[in-house]
Order: structure tokens, then sequence, then C-alpha cells
């Protein structure tokens, strides 16, 4: 794991622990002894430690988090990272940090209690601790601030965004940059010009303003405070930063280790865990020999609305040449437009230079005949949410196209099995529903129907991971992952409404409970026309969910469809998406209540969410039981990724197992007898302890 090399009197230390050399607490005792062996060794004048091109460490190794079980595991765990990193400070030879690649956490922790450090360009510097719900835990709290001041260090912690290597030189977390090549010639001529031990602890000339300190901390806890209760590690970095700076270096470790302790026990920061771990095993698909697939190159996409417009933007800033078609010259014209604005805001914000703006749309050719996508080796149909517009397009697509060409369907909740009804070749045709805005959001859900040959399902796979996205493969049934879940739940807000509850109430429990907007607002943005589509869909499949949602419905038959209206459930001014009281919406919800004898009720925040959310538990739970998905954490990573639910609450099923799956069965019962069978629990729910998904530290 340590690479030990004597070379002229430079020992070079290199961390060899493939992936990406996270520091297991294993890695770490065995850099201490070597820092000891170099100390002591009459060869070596000075010490480099490094790592690999492109990743000098990941930082601790997220496996040890594992066995982290108890609040005397996590204080013996910061103290381990804490006491080796003192020791090699202390160390009597001059230590260079030569980094390359990423540098984080932990490793920019080890950085850190360096002499010196120097940066290979093209290296990123963070410490995405607080991410992850903790604060730093080997000392970052207190070296980052000796090294390059508050303002600096408070932002490396707070929000764990990277930054560039002349990033780094420019506030002084590293002392050069040079080309990467370069990295160890450069240690030995600056060890040789200046082999200096400075020890960042004993620094104080970038902590010694004092009213600017407290100013800077003010600042950080005003917006701190604004932040996720939940979350505890923004605040627990502040108070390690403050005691540190205010105090001294040693007391501020300890708040350091402390607050580590009190982050580790928090259900919030063991979501994030499990949320961490749920995405890299949702990565690991067993996936037949690549030989056997057909190669994808060129894709055509069908259909220029919303949808196919940002697929087609992922698929060429991924880049994959793309014929877009529409028989609408007008849609076509809209879509490229929409994506040049969205490329040029990019190249606005410095994220994208014009050149590489020029050439994404390069990529791009547009069609209004369909014979122009006769070469691709796969073909994404994009149109409206309707059976016959589908199966249509489908049919065309098959003529054109040859016999080998793959078809996707990027329907949001038809069956494949209906649209493959009349198809030429039914067995080609799969589906690979990206969300909405296509091009940002990272989940694809690529679906398999029984008689798909397994060398297609994984070429889509491998196509989905080479654009970047998340796929997770699903068998085919309605709704699929996501939105058998999503609409469900935005269909029982309504009965909500209809039952006397307002809509604002709604909304707020559930940003409350974790999702970026409220279930009306969401609704709004995508439109209440596709709610009532879509819910049909799910309706035919599965009629215990019940009838359609009446509110709703009205508000389609009489044109207030959302924000693309201007008004839906709320009202928006022309050109904002700020929600406002909406009268007509207002006096639909009334005449549909006196309807149904029901008047305005308030209910409390805590029976909206287990309403709403348990509605999407036992959606959940059926899927499970269909065996939709391979692991039911997979389920739980779809929804973070697809509907933007916090992590911290770790998804839909792990959210059921941390309320207790004997209380979910017992109060969906209870549900069921007051609402209607689309509460009964399952099957998969009469031995609850039959599925609890990993969970990171049973307490
Ligand atoms: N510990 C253990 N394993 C890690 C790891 C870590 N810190 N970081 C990544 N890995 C593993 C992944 O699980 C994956 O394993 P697998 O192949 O078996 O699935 C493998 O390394 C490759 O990871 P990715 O697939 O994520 O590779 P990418 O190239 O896409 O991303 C990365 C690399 C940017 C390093 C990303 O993995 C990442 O962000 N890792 C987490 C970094 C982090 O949060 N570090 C802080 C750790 S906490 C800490 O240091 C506490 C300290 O203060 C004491």
């Amino acid at each position: 794991m340590i690479d030990y090399q004597i070379d002229d009197g430079l020992c070079v230390l290199r961390l060899d622990s493939p992936p990406v050399n996270a520091i297991s607490l294993a890695l770490l005792a065995e850099l201490r002894a070597a820092v000891r062996r170099a100390g002591s060794d009459p060869q070596a004048r000075a010490i480099v430690i490094t790592g690999g091109p492109s990743h000098f460490s990941a930082g601790a190794d997220l496996a040890d988090f594992r066995a982290t079980r108890t609040a005397a595991d996590a204080q013996r765990m910061a103290r381990t990272f804490q006491e080796a990193f003192a020791e090699l400070e202390d160390c009597e030879k001059p230590v260079l940090a030569a980094l390359a690649g990423k540098v984080l956490g932990g490793a920019l922790e080890l950085a850190l209690a360096c002499h010196q450090r120097i940066a290979a360009e093209g290296s990123q510097f963070g410490m995405p601790e607080v991410k992850l719900g903790i604060n730093p835990g080997a000392g970052g709290t207190q070296r980052l601030p000796r090294l390059v001041g508050l303002p600096a260090a408070l932002g490396l912690l707070l929000w764990g965004q990277s930054i560039s290597a002349p990033s780094a030189l420019k506030i002084g977390l590293v002392d050069r940059v040079c080309p990467g090549e370069a990295l160890l010639d450069t240690a030995r001529e600056l060890l040789a010009s200046s082999p200096l031990r400075r020890k960042t602890r004993e620094r104080t000339d970038m902590i010694q303003d004092r009213p600017a300190n407290s100013a800077s901390l003010a600042q950080a806890e005003s917006t701190v405070a604004a932040s996720r209760p939940e979350i505890i590690a923004p605040r627990t970095i502040l108070t390690a930063v403050r005691t540190g700076v205010e105090d001294s270096f040693d007391a501020g470790l300890a708040a350091e280790r402390d607050g580590f302790c009190q982050c580790m026990a928090t259900r919030a920061t063991q979501n994030k865990f499990y949320v961490f771990e749920a995405l890299r095993q949702a990565a690991k698909i067993d996936l037949p020999d690549a030989t056997a697939e057909p190669t994808i190159a060129r894709v055509a996409v069908i259909g220029m609305g919303t949808m196919g417009t940002g697929i087609v933007q992922a698929l060429i800033t991924a880049a994959i040449p793309v014929v877009a078609f529409d028989e609408n010259p007008a849609a076509l014209e809209r879509g490229v437009a929409k994506i040049r604005a969205s490329l040029a805001g990019r190249v606005a914000q410095g994220k994208l230079s014009d050149a590489r703006a020029a050439e994404i749309l390069d990529r791009l050719t547009l069609a209004t005949d369909l014979r122009q996508m006769a070469g691709a080796d796969l073909v994404i149909e994009a149109v409206f949410e309707d059976l016959a517009v589908k199966r249509s397009t489908l049919s065309l697509a098959e003529e054109i196209c040859s016999a080998e060409s793959i078809i996707a369907s990027n329907t949001s909740t038809i069956s494949l099995d209906r649209l493959a009804e009349g198809m030429r070749h039914p067995q080609r045709l799969l589906g690979l529903h990206f969300f909405n805005p296509a091009q940002h959001m990272p989940l694809v859900e690529v679906i398999h129907r029984e008689a798909t040959p397994p060398g297609l399902a994984a070429a889509l796979l491998r196509f989905a991971k080479r654009i970047g996205k998340k796929p997770i493969p699903v068998k085919n049934r309605e709704g699929f992952l996501v939105n058998r879940l999503l609409i469900p739940y935005l269909k029982e807000a309504f009965w909500l409404l209809e039952a006397g509850v307002e809509p604002e109430p709604i909304d707020r429990a559930m940003v409350q409970f974790g999702f970026a907007m409220g279930p009306f607002v969401l609704i709004d943005m995508a439109g209440l026309d596709i709610l009532v589509l879509t819910d049909a869909v799910l309706r035919g499949a599965f009629p215990h969910h019940g009838g359609p949602p009446e509110i709703a419905v009205r508000l389609v038959q009489q044109g207030h469809l959302g924000q693309k209206t201007g008004s839906g459930v709320y009202r928006y001014e022309k050109g904002s998406h700020q929600p406002q009281p909406n009268p007509v919406a207002a006096g639909i919800i009334a005449e549909v209540r006196q309807g149904r004898r029901s008047f305005a009720s308030p209910m409390s925040e805590g029976e909206i969410t287990e309403r709403l959310v348990l509605r999407m538990v036992n959606e959940a739970f059926s899927v499970l039981e269909e065996g939709l998905c391979q692991r039911p954490s997979d389920l739980d990573v779809a929804m973070v990724l697809g509907t933007g639910l916090a992590d911290f609450r770790g998804g839909v099923v792990k959210y059921a197992s941390d309320l207790g799956l004997e209380h979910v069965r017992a109060r969906l019962t209870a549900l069921s007898a007051d609402c209607g069978p689309r509460y009964a629990p399952g099957k998969l729910l009469e031995n609850p302890q039959s599925l609890i998904p990993n969970p990171f530290f049973p307490s």
C-alpha cells in the first residue's frame, strides 16, 4: 500500500491502493510506519509523499466507516487520524506533499500536515466531508484556516466544492504548481533550495486578525442557520473552527473529534452514507460480454419537444452525433434555439469555451425527413406520451431503420409490451426513460421486457454510462420505478385537497420532508395534463389506485395546465415561476369539495407527511414484490436521483426501514381502512424483518 523508495537522498513514499488510494486505517498505519522509518533512515534527507496521477487520494476509506457503530468507535477513528498527522508534522526531516489528480478530504488533511505542498496542473482539492454529513476528522478544521485564512477555509469546509490547482496556489493551499510529469523533479528542486519544516499548526499569520475572524464566522453562522437542521455537520464545522481560532489548536482538534462523533450518530448522516454506497452498488450491473452487443455510434432522436430536446443536448454534449427528427420544422427550431441558449449560458458562466460549444452543436443534424435517420444504430422515440402516437412513430422508425438498430422509447409510464404490439421486430424495443431536464438529470431507467435479448439491454446500459448518466435496469411494468411511486403520490396530494387541506401546507410539508418542491409546485411545472394522462395509464394497470383526481381533471378541462398556461393549482405572472394563490383553482377546489360534502379542514404536517409518504412507501414495496429492480437500494437511488429527494432521507425504502417496518405495516393497515385499498400493505410487509436494505450503522 505504501511504496518506499530512496533516490539520491530523497525518500519517496507513494500511496498505492487502487482504485482511488483511499486512506484506510491500515494504510494510515503503514504510512505512519514508513514516515518513522524514513525519519531514522540515514540515506533520507527529505521525504516526499505522493500518489497516482489521477488520484493522490479520495480521502479516508469509507469502508472503515461501516465498522463505526458507536460514538467511541468514531472518537477512536478521528483520534487515530489526528495523531498520525501530528506525528507526520513533527517529523525531524522536511516532508513535502507532491499532489496530482484528486486530493480530497482526509487526503487534503494529510497534505496540510506536510511542511510544503506542490501540485500537478489539473489537480483538484476539496473537503467533501460536509456532503457526507460529517465534519472533517483529521485536523482539517484546524490546519486549513491556519494555512489559507478563514474566508477561503470556510468556503471549502462548509460547501464541499473542489478547487483547481491555480486556485489552490492563489489562496496559499499549495506552494507551487507544475506539469504532472515534472512533479518529482520539482519536489526535489524545492526541497534542495528550501528544505523547510513549516508546521501548519504553528502558523498564526492567517488567523491573527480577530475582528476579521469574528466577521467571517458570524457571516458563515448566519448562512448555516438557514440550512436544514437534520444535517448538523455545517454547525459542528463552525464550532471546531471557532474553538481552534479563539482558543487553541488542541482545543479545536478536540471539538473536531466531538463534532465528528455527533455527526456520525445522526440518522441523516447514516442515510447519506447509505446513498453513497447504494449509488455505487447500483452501478454494478452484471453485463454479458460486450462482444455480443451491437455498437452504438449514431443515434437518432424522434420528437423535439421538451424531453427530446433535453435528450439531444445530453447526447451531443457527450460527443454522440445525433440526427434530430421532428415533422414540425418550428419544433426543431425551438429545440435547437433552446440548446443554443443553454450552451451560451454555460459559456457566459465560464464553464464552456466558445469553441467547445460550437463543437457540440456541430454534432447535431436536424431532419424533417425520416429517411435521414436511416443509418442510426439507436433510435430514441421521444414523442407525446400517448399510446397511438407512440405506436405509429415506432412503426415509422422500423420502416426506415435497419433490422439491427435498437429502438428505445422514452416512455414515462406506458408499458413496452403495449408499445411493441404491431412491431415487426418487437424484441428490439427497449425503454430509455430520461428525467426532465434530460441534459442535467443523472438518472436513466433502462427498461427491458421478458423478450429482450440480454445483449441489447447491456448495450443500452453501457451506452447510458457512456453519456455520463446513472442507469438503473428496470423490468417492464407501467410507470417503471420513479413514476410508479411519484404519480400515486401526486394524485394523493389532490385527494388531500379534495378532503379539505389547502395546497400551501401540503407543499410545505413535503419540502420539509426533503423534496426540493412540493407536489403542486412540481405538477404545475411538469403540466397537470401530464399527470392526468400518466395516471390514466397507471390506473388501467393498477385499478386499486382509484379513480382520476377530479380537481386535476377539471383544471385540465378548463385549460389550467400549470406554468405553461400561467395557471394551474397556483397562478403565475408572465415570465415568473413564483407560485401565487389562484382564485380560479380555489373555485374549482371548492366546487369539488362541495360535491363530496367535504370542507376546509386543516391537517397537521405530520399527518400530511404520513399520508403522502406512506403512499409512496406502499407502492415501493409493490415494486419490490414484483421484482422490478435488482435491489431495494436501487429504488432508493432512483428516487433520490430522479426526483431530487434529499439523500439524508435515504430514499423511500430506507425511510420505511428507518420508521420500522412493523410500524409501517400498522399505519398502512389503518390508512387502508380510512382511505381505501391503495394503502393495503402487500405480502412483503407480512414478514417485515425480511427487507431492510443494508443499513450502514445498525444501531
Ligand atoms: N473510500 C473508499 N472507497 C472509495 C472512496 C473512499 N473515500 N472514494 C471512492 N471510492 C471507491 C468507490 O466506492 C468505487 O468503488 P467500486 O469501484 O468498488 O464501486 C471506486 O472507488 C471508484 O469510485 P467512483 O466510481 O466514484 O469513481 P469516480 O472516478 O467517478 O469518482 C471520486 C472518484 C471523486 C473520488 C468519488 O469516488 C468520490 O467523491 N469519493 C468520495 C470522496 C470523499 O467523500 N472523500 C472524503 C472521505 S471522508 C474523510 O476523508 C474523512 C476524514 O476527514 C477523516
